[in-house]
């Protein structure tokens, strides 16, 4: 293997291994590890961590070609957490922010309370950096029901009937490259029930594998509202 090549995959590994050594000291649900999928732009070109906007809703579709997620770049740098609880009472560590201002985190963008999610259409889910008559700001905000999670903590839930966090996207990022990467997930997946429940509008839009083909090796990241058509605010 060529010499820099080499020593890009040790870093990228050697933070995943340190991450799940610290998980494993911490607490007692493992992350599940997926493809390495590099997230890129709509021309393919990796997404570049200083033209990402602060505090602004960025969509891609991880582990599943149906299931979205969150990319955000907060505002400030956020530590890692290992006291996150999914419903069953399992425990588990999130890496907290990862590149240069550990500022970027990504969350599974399906609610855990009734499993709304981004749709081309609508959007009931969303980050929210300013305070509303329903929530303090800087939250992710379901206005379905008003499940409300902290991005700067792993996802928890601070208010409204969600029984869990939001899975967390165990995200990588190549210095040298600058070039981000997602590797898997860790906390409550709810994809099984997600394919269930939306079986039918998932054989519509994908067709007869309703979405369940695992990405690889990239995955397209847009600003939510070129993604979807209608967000709601609350
Ligand atoms: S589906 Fe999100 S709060 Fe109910």
């Amino acid at each position: 293997m060529e010499r820099r090549s080499f020593l890009r995959t040790c870093a990228l590994a050697g933070s995943a291994v340190a991450f799940a050594s610290r998980e494993s000291v911490w607490a007692d649900a493992a992350p599940r590890y997926y493809a390495k999928t590099r997230l890129v732009d709509i021309h393919g070109n990796s997404i570049r961590i200083g033209a990402l906007a602060e505090d602004t809703n960025f969509v891609f579709h991880y582990p599943y070609a149906s299931t979205p997620c969150f990319l955000l770049k907060l505002g400030r740098s956020v530590a890692a957490a290992n006291d996150l609880r999914r419903e069953d009472g399992a425990t588990y560590a999130w890496q907290g922010g990862v590149g240069p201002g550990r500022n970027l985190v990504a969350f599974s963008a399906i609610c855990a309370h009734k499993l709304a999610y981004p749709t081309r259409d609508v959007s009931f889910i969303r980050f929210q950096k300013d305070r509303s008559p329903t929530s303090t700001g800087n939250v992710i905000h379901c206005c379905a029901d008003h499940s409300i999670y902290d991005p700067a903590a792993g996802a928890r839930v601070v208010a409204g009937p969600a029984p869990q966090p939001l899975a967390a996207i165990v995200l990588a990022h190549d210095p040298a490259r600058d070039e981000l990467y997602a590797l898997g997930t860790i906390g409550p997946e709810q994809f099984d029930a997600f394919f269930v429940k939306y079986d039918v509008r998932l054989s519509l839009e994908y067709g007869s594998n309703r979405g369940r083909t695992l990405v690889t090796e990239t995955a397209v990241v847009r600003e939510l509202e070129n993604y979807c058509k209608t967000t709601i605010r609350c």
